[in-house]
């Protein structure tokens, strides 16, 4: 795994932004992981600004997200497909029939997720996985106790899932939390030929450095990544405040080769 730490939020999401740029245009027709929440706002808007300038092709990228509410239709606003389309796909030039996230208002959920595993193994496996990581430790909504095995399934949102998202809802026009989701499981994110977990803010400093530092424990989904041979985590200084080989990790980014186009962000 490499760690690297970057003084603002918004020098780690540039950062973000380059890597994923990069490997997409190394390979046009991409196939990526994506994630949704606060965290990856801006760095949806910083693509979303290089395919405006003509610097990023989306036209042949394949996307699948990570997770979504069950019983949220697309056009809820609270519902990912809303997120994916207001914050990236409207804004890029993408086949939106590209974008994939699970339906949480399929009928048959069980049969909605072995499909849309069956489609990720169809577009080949998802080549670059962008994570964020709850307040729970979770990765997609892989929730404490989920097996490092799961695949993509129906999982029930813990109070701290629930407590980190609930403001979003608003009670006066009628919106409620779902208490379920569909979200692909901790081992098939495993299978993405690589990670990039984005973490930024002091809220995430103590659950970031259980999750690097830590021991590896289906009580942190996000611990996981301790598993994955092709993993970059990028987080700001604020969370990187409990991380005990910061040092380290400096020293790796500054003189690591592989970095040598990314230092001047
Ligand atoms: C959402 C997802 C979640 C979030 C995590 C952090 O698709 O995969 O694991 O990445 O809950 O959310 P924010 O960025 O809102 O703190």
């Amino acid at each position: 795994m490499e760690v690297i730490i970057m003084p603002t939020a918004e020098k780690a999401e540039q950062l973000a932004a380059a890597i994923i740029a990069d490997a997409l245009r190394q390979k046009p027709n991409l196939t990526l992981g994506l994630a949704t929440g606060a965290t990856m706002e801006n760095l949806y808007h910083k693509l979303a600004e290089m395919n405006k300038k003509g610097e990023l092709d989306f036209s042949l990228c394949k996307t699948f997200n990570l997770d979504e509410y069950v019983g949220l239709p697309a056009e809820d606003r609270n519902s990912y497909r809303y997120y994916m389309n207001y914050h990236l796909f409207d804004r890029i030039n993408i086949d939106k029939r590209n974008t994939h996230l699970e339906d949480g208002m399929a009928e048959d959920l069980e049969f909605e997720c072995a499909e849309y595993e069956r489609l990720m193994e169809e577009a080949g496996g998802v080549d670059l996985q962008l994570l964020g990581i709850g307040l729970s430790g979770h990765i997609g909504f892989n929730e404490p106790t989920s097996s490092f095995s799961s695949r993509t399934r129906a999982v029930n949102l813990t109070p701290v899932t629930m407590a980190q998202n609930g403001p979003y809802f608003d009670p006066a026009k009628g919106e409620k939390m779902p208490t379920r989701a569909l979200t692909m499981g901790v081992g098939t994110v495993l299978d993405a030929k690589s990670l990039l977990m984005l973490v930024t803010g002091t809220r995430k400093a103590d659950i970031i450095a259980k999750a690097i530092e830590g021991p590896m424990t289906s009580m942190v989904s996000g611990s996981a990544i301790q598993l994955h041979p092709d993993c970059t985590v990028i987080v700001d200084e604020e969370a990187a405040a409990k991380l005990t080989l910061k040092d380290y990790y400096r020293s790796a980014f500054a003189n690591d080769p592989k970095w040598d186009a990314y230092r001047n962000i």
